[in-house]
């Protein structure tokens, strides 16, 4: 295990002009905590397998999915003691980018891409920047969905006291308490064993996470809200991109916009067709929510918009919403 920590030696580092060989070679290991099938699974590879064409194999890049290397709460620690090389944690996981779990922020998937890709999305990824962090792009998983196990949750009165799990996030924590529930922070690899162990009665996610992690085992009842969205901030260690030269810098920026313009249409796709196999599967009930419906839940999360309004940036919020698609 040692040896994948390894990181990325000075002697490892090539020069300029030195042609590609063994000795050049510059290994980058990316850890992220959700299945390899899933939008940032499989655009954390796409990015690797990209990064590896553009070098001929002379920048590596392996991704280490589902948490094998480390969890929520670690993955931050790591990417800045440069155990890891890159990380891509969600923005509730990131207090400075908590603007974007705001509910019913986003319009589409569309909408979505234009902010994360546009000069909105450079702005949010400063937020990030520090000595010891490189923010390299946003990526997009999905819109998120609230599942139960004994009934559907659909109007704010539905979530009296209901136990929900959610991410570590206090703008996320707030949206619960705004509807009466009682919000659980808890590490994404510990859901499934928290909805078994009864410890928990729902939870919010996207599909694609939802599905892969086969929380409907547990999980009988999904109501289609579309009320936030799950995307991250793909992280690089700042120490380790400053040493690459301008050369390799340009080639992982390029493999990473590529990807990231593949990752909106992907996540899009994933959890649409996944919707559907869990929709065929007979496995599950669903419950899509009406217009007048989300208008009951909006105007339950008045009150978040108005501390975030406050508290975060008004002019950083009306720039997401008013991002054209
Ligand atoms: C979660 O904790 O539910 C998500 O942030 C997991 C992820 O990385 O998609």
């Amino acid at each position: 295990f040692l040896l994948f920590q390894s990181g990325i030696s000075e002697k490892e580092m090539p020069h300029d002009d030195e042609q590609a060989g063994l000795k050049d070679q510059i290994v980058i290991h990316f850890s992220h905590v959700v299945a390899e099938n899933t939008p940032k699974g499989l655009t954390a590879q796409k990015f690797a397998d990209l990064v590896e064409d553009k070098t001929d194999g002379r920048i590596k890049v392996l991704v280490y999915p589902n948490s094998i290397m480390y969890s929520d709460g670690e993955e931050l620690d790591a990417l800045k003691n440069n155990e890891v090389q890159m990380i891509a944690p969600s923005f509730s996981k990131l207090q400075k980018l908590e603007v974007l779990d705001l509910p019913f922020l986003f319009r589409n998937d569309e909408h979505v891409r234009s902010v994360f890709t546009g000069p909105v999305g450079k702005k949010l990824l400063q937020r990030v920047q520090t000595s010891h962090i490189k923010p390299m792009a946003l990526w997009s998983n999905g819109f998120k969905q609230v599942t139960h196990n004994k009934k559907h949750l659909v109007s704010p009165a539905d979530f009296k006291n209901e136990r929900i799990r959610i991410q570590p996030s206090s703008l996320i924590q707030m949206q619960y308490e705004e509807l009466g529930a009682q919000p659980v922070p808890i590490s994404f690899n510990d859901v499934y064993q928290s909805l078994e162990a009864n410890r928990i009665d729902g939870q919010e996610n996207t599909v694609s996470n939802f599905y892969s992690k086969r929380f409907y085992k547990l999980q009988k009842y999904m109501t289609i809200s579309n009320h936030g969205i799950l995307g991250y901030a793909v992280l690089m260690n700042g120490s380790v991109w400053k040493k690459l030269s301008p050369h390799d810098q340009s080639i992982l920026s390029a493999a990473m916009e590529e990807a990231t313009q593949w990752n909106v249409q992907q996540s899009q796709k994933m959890n649409s067709s996944q919707l559907q196999e869990l929709q065929n599967s007979g496995e599950m009930s669903f419950y899509r929510l009406s217009v007048k419906q989300k208008d009951d839940w909006k105007k339950a999360f008045k009150e978040v918009y108005d501390q975030a309004e406050r508290e975060i940036e008004a002019d950083l919020i009306h720039a997401i919403k008013v991002a054209e698609n």
